[in-house]
């Protein structure tokens, strides 16, 4: 995806991790995609399950890593569905299509690990969000996307 950089921040704990995913939870609503890419461990899933905890406003709630079942689904307070997908495991770009995520992307968020792996023109627009880890176990965290409107939207974000 032919994306710009929009944001650039630093995590240096967990903690930052989820208080950024919890900041951009507020800001999302149905349609909206997450691809969240980055190493293995580099940090997507605990984004994720903070993002989704905060919408469902449950900060226990069980959010397991889709790595097995790779698509996981959730309804938040208003109604609006958040499917939390992990396509590390998918064989074939094709078989998105099986895990329902073709009518997700336009009915609910989605938030989606490894999105290199569905069709390439599923994610145009998502908000890309790429985690590298620092020399001192922090995480880099990088907003981009090709569609524009999400700088305004992301505006206030971090301090
Ligand atoms: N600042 C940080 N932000 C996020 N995670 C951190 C941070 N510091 C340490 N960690 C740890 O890094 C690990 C990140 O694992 P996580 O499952 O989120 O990675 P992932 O990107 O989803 O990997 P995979 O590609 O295997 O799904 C967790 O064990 C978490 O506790
Ligand atoms: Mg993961």
């Amino acid at each position: 995806m032919a994306a710009t950089v929009l944001l650039e921040t630093d995590c240096p704990t967990e903690a930052a991790t989820a208080s950024l995913a919890a900041a951009l939870a507020a800001r999302l609503r149905a349609g909206d995609m997450l691809a969240l890419t980055g190493d293995l461990g580099a940090g997507k899933s605990t984004f994720a399950r903070a993002f989704i905890r905060a919408r469902l406003g449950d900060a226990d709630a069980e959010v397991p890593s889709p790595t097995f079942t790779l698509v996981q689904s959730y309804e938040d307070g208003d109604g609006v569905e958040i499917w939390h997908a992990d396509l590390y495991r998918l064989s074939e770009p094709e078989e998105a299509y099986e895990l329902g995520l073709d009518d997700a992307r336009e009915a609910g968020i989605c938030l989606i690990e490894w999105p290199d792996r569905m069709p390439a023109d599923w994610w145009q627009g998502a908000l890309e969000i790429t985690f590298t880890i620092g020399g001192k176990g922090e995480r880099h965290v990088r907003f981009s996307s090709d569609d524009a409107a999400w700088a305004g939207r992301l505006q206030g974000l971090v301090a």
